[in-house]
């Protein structure tokens, strides 16, 4: 299951990180990615040091934001996310079809984040650029995406997924790794259909309401048993 998370920055917000990075240097993604062996192979981008002041300040400021969005937290149940990376796809760049690491060690510390779901916050516009969609195979069908600036695409990380070659104008983006509370996708999107029952039970019959404190606690309790801190 895949999710658009729509508004994770605002187009203020997107011009301002946009003012930063289309004046950076952006190395070889070769040189300084977090590609297993064989995605590397597939690879031909540009990446940001994840050790980069801009990189560490544009990342906290996307991770602040992460926090205070109800539709993410709903979604993701987030436990840990890796530090937000930057990428810029141009000049016919590609990254051929792989799946990501299931264990990612963050860096200069002794964290390890399991990849439960892959994120993509699009920081360009779709008419900035061709190609250079995200498709991504669902076990039904393959899903072709490219978002506004600002919005953010949520997907499985096991999920073989690939970036179509950008052939005209760049495409840059902040990538990253959650991973959630709940590890069972199935679980997890049972979770999130009966969060929006409780939410739109609540708005329509009130907070106390005793079939939405009754539901609530339904959810409340399946997220006892399932969540892993
Ligand atoms: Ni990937």
């Amino acid at each position: 299951m895949t999710a658009v998370i729509e508004g994770v920055l605002s187009k203020d917000e997107v011009r301002e990180f946009r003012g930063l990075l289309d004046k950076t240097a952006w190395p070889d993604a070769k040189a300084v990615g977090t590609a297993g062996s064989l995605a590397k192979l597939v690879k031909k981008n540009q990446q940001l040091d994840e050790a980069s002041p801009l990189a560490i300040e544009l990342g906290n400021r996307i991770l602040r934001k992460l926090a205070k969005h109800d539709p993410f937290t709903a979604y993701a149940l987030p436990h840990r996310i890796y530090p937000p990376r930057f990428n810029r796809y141009a000049d016919g760049g590609s990254y051929g079809a792989h799946s990501d690491s299931a264990l990612l060690h963050v860096a200069n510390s002794s964290v390890v984040v399991r990849s439960d779901l892959s994120a993509t916050l699009f920081l360009s516009e779709p008419d900035e650029y061709d190609g250079g969609e995200l498709e991504i195979e669902n076990p039904s069908d393959t899903q072709a995406i490219k978002l506004g600036a600002g919005d953010m695409i949520l997907y499985p990380s096991g999920a073989l997924h690939r970036v179509l070659p950008v052939t005209r104008g760049a495409r840059i983006a902040s990538f990253f790794w959650v991973q959630s509370t709940v590890r069972d996708g199935a679980a997890r999107a049972l979770l999130y259909e009966l969060d929006q029952g409780v939410k739109q039970a609540t708005a329509a019959m009130g907070g106390d309401n005793q079939t939405v404190q009754r539901l609530a606690a339904v959810y409340h309790n399946l997220l006892r048993r399932w969540a892993e801190t």
